[in-house]
């Protein structure tokens, strides 16, 4: 994927946490937005995984990032475009690939948020984790799905 468009997915992310409604507070999401690594940083992450682009006219307005051994490290859908089916629309090409690549298990830290949405492609929770974010605690589920 070009630069340009793995930038775009870093404002996609800002806007997907800034607009949670349940789970997080407003300190919560504040310290988890500054806790994403900067634009450069960005970048040089997601050019060592294998990121999944989700469309709507023409426009990417979401995405997951696959690691190697099979993390899925970032899952964002921005906020005019969640609870359309994208979320499943991603996975279930990330998945394909996945198998592909013989893969044995797919693996997530999921927010609070998008638990409900990995347990209805077939993941389970693993263990409650509570992550510090630039001094402030934040509670996400580690989960996983074998293939
Ligand atoms: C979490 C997120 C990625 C989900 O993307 P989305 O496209 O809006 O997902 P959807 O609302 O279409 O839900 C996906 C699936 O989960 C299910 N689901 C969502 N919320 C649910 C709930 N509270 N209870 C039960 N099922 C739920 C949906 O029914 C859907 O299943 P289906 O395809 O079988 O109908 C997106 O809302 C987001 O970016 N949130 C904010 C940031 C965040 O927390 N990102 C994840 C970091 S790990």
């Amino acid at each position: 994927m070009p630069d340009r468009d793995l930038e775009k997915l870093r404002e996609i992310a800002v806007s997907a946490i800034g607009d949670i409604r349940e789970h997080y507070s407003e300190a919560q999401r504040a310290a988890w937005i500054s806790a994403l690594p900067c634009p450069e940083g960005w970048l040089g992450i997601l050019r060592r995984q294998t990121v999944f682009p989700g469309w709507r006219n023409n426009n990417v307005v979401g995405f997951m990032s696959l690691t190697d051994d099979g993390l899925i490290d970032y899952a964002f859908i921005h906020p005019d475009s969640q609870g359309q089916g994208l979320f499943r629309e991603i996975y279930q090409e990330l998945e394909s690939f996945a198998i592909e690549a013989q893969m044995p298990m797919l693996w997530t830290n999921a927010s609070l948020v998008a638990e409900p949405a990995f347990k209805s492609v077939g993941f389970t929770a693993i263990e409650k984790q509570r992550v510090e974010r630039s001094g402030i605690h934040l509670e996400r589920t580690r989960m996983k799905k074998m293939l």
